[in-house]
């Protein structure tokens, strides 16, 4: 009886955020760590925020190169354990919530995005709404060219890096 709740709880979590942003598939460290070496030069100045953190590997990897790192993540599973494996980075945070709804924390410099091409327009209307509201520039790191290649300033392997100046009107 309790298997059946597990796997019915799973399957409930799992299946549901799906209707909300992209399933879970996490990042390779090595490659996150190259990304946040060669395509933007991570630093101890940063805020990096991961819109869906999975179980947290991204924000781990931003710790470890001394950025504030923050994590947006809808599955509670996911959260749990993002809890459990970072309890030791005093960098890392994470907040169960819907990356659609929560606003960027103010001091947000670069924005981490593993997700679905579906979810494209909604993510370009994200980042503009918040580089207007914080009034500055905010860098993207996406996995895979959802946002196209020829509106990237730079690529690495599957990871491109996008720049959001803030506009006047939206
Ligand atoms: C492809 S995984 C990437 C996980 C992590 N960023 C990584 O690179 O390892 C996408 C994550 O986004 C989460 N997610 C999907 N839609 C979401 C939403 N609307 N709000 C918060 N998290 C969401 C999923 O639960 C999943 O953990």
């Amino acid at each position: 009886m309790i298997i059946f709740w597990i796997i019915g709880l799973l399957v409930v979590f799992f299946g549901l955020v799906i209707i909300r942003g992209a399933p879970y598939v996490p990042s390779q460290k090595r490659y996150i760590t190259r990304a946040l070496t060669d395509l933007y030069h991570l630093s101890e100045h940063d805020v990096l925020v991961d819109l869906g953190s999975g179980d947290g590997v991204v924000l781990r990897a931003a710790a470890q190169k001394g950025a504030t790192a923050v994590g947006f993540e809808l599955n509670p599973i996911l959260y749990i354990i993002t809890r459990l494996l970072s309890r030791c980075e005093s960098l890392v945070s994470v907040y169960l919530t819907d990356i659609w709804l929560k606003p960027l924390p103010n001091a947000t410099t670069v924005v981490y995005y593993f997700g679905v091409k579906r979810d494209k327009y909604k993510l370009i209307k994200k980042m503009q709404h918040e580089a207007n509201r914080l009034d500055r520039q905010l860098k993207l790191i996406c996995y895979g060219d959802m946002l196209g290649s020829e509106n990237a300033i730079r690529s690495d392997g599957a990871y491109l890096l996008y720049n959001f100046a803030p506009l006047q009107s939206e």
